[in-house]
């Protein structure tokens, strides 16, 4: 003990000059009072498998403080995000823990991607934060995939190949259909050059331009037929609700030369 003393006098001396050298001329702002709900990380990282269709995190909290607080929601950043609470109202006791789970819609995205959630509550709102590093599908299989549908265009509606380009088109219409069956590969980041931009009219497009080419789909190319007689995924009513969402959201005619 006594041999610390000179050093620990020493320290003294130094904090005592850093102290008086750096005091501030003015106040330093007043820092904001700590939030009563602590989670137990504010952004989370996570390394997908390379086939997942879809990843799931959960947020745990605690109500710091002596008084029962409510979440009144968690709002995803994006459409491609869904949210379950535990209960509504959330409401946390003192001392309460509980977790809310997100969900993100991964197919057709690759690397890093970041997705917010918005928790609200009374003391304000707090932004938690996952980081999605999505791999890049192995070429192969992607080369695998495309010789199968060169063999069979219609093989993208069975097997695993459903669980991306059928399963999730499953009773949605209009916008929310594009999106789930056909953006997958018009829309996609790496597009294939055989599989054209739709934003690009290279003839005057009319609704029953469209309606062939969902319903039908073209014989000798990967484009396959929607339509549930030709052995799609569609019923007749989604392919109409398509029909009209493609004629009115796509330019119809080529651009003026
Ligand atoms: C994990 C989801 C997933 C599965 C399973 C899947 N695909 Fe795909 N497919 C995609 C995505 C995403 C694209 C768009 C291109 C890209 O990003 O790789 C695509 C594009 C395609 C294309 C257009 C050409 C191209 O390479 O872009 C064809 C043809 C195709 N898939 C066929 C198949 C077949 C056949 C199977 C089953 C043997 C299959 N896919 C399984 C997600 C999937
Ligand atoms: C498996 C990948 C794939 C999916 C899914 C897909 N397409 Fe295609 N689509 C293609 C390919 C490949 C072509 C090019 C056909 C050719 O060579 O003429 C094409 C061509 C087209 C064309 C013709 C474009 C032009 O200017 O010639 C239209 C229109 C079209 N697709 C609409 C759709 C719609 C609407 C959906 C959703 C119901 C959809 N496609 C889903 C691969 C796909």
């Amino acid at each position: 003990m006594r041999k610390c003393r000179p050093i620990f006098l020493f320290g003294l001396l130094l904090a005592g000059l850093a102290a008086g050298a750096c005091r501030p001329a003015v106040a330093p702002p007043p820092v904001a009072p700590a939030h009563p709900l602590v989670w137990d990380a504010m952004t989370k990282t996570l390394a997908t498998a390379p086939d997942a269709q879809s990843v799931s995190v959960s947020f745990t909290v605690t109500n710091t403080s002596d008084r029962p607080l409510r979440i009144y929601d968690v709002r995803p950043s994006c459409g491609c995000t869904t949210v379950e609470l535990p209960r509504t109202p959330w409401i946390l006791a003192p001392g309460e823990k509980g977790s809310f789970r997100g969900t993100v819609d991964i197919v057709g995205k690759h690397g890093e991607l970041a997705k917010m959630f918005y928790a609200s509550s009374v003391p304000g709102t707090q932004t938690l934060t996952l980081i999605l590093n999505v791999p890049e599908p192995d070429p192969q299989a992607r080369a695998g995939n495309q010789q199968l549908a060169t063999a069979d265009r219609q093989a993208v509606f069975r097997g695993t190949c459903a669980l991306c380009h059928a399963e999730p088109a499953k009773g949605l219409m209009g916008a929310e259909l594009f999106a789930a069956a056909c953006a997958i590969c018009h829309g996609s980041d790496r597009r294939a050059s055989m599989v054209p931009d739709l934003e690009v009219a290279k003839e005057k497009r009319d609704a029953a331009w469209w309606a062939k080419w969902i319903t039908e789909g073209k014989e000798g190319t990967l484009m396959p037929a929607f339509s549930a007689q030709r052995g799609g995924p569609l019923s007749d009513e989604q392919a109409a609700s398509l029909t009209d969402y493609v004629a009115t959201q796509f330019p119809s005619e080529p651009p003026a030369p």
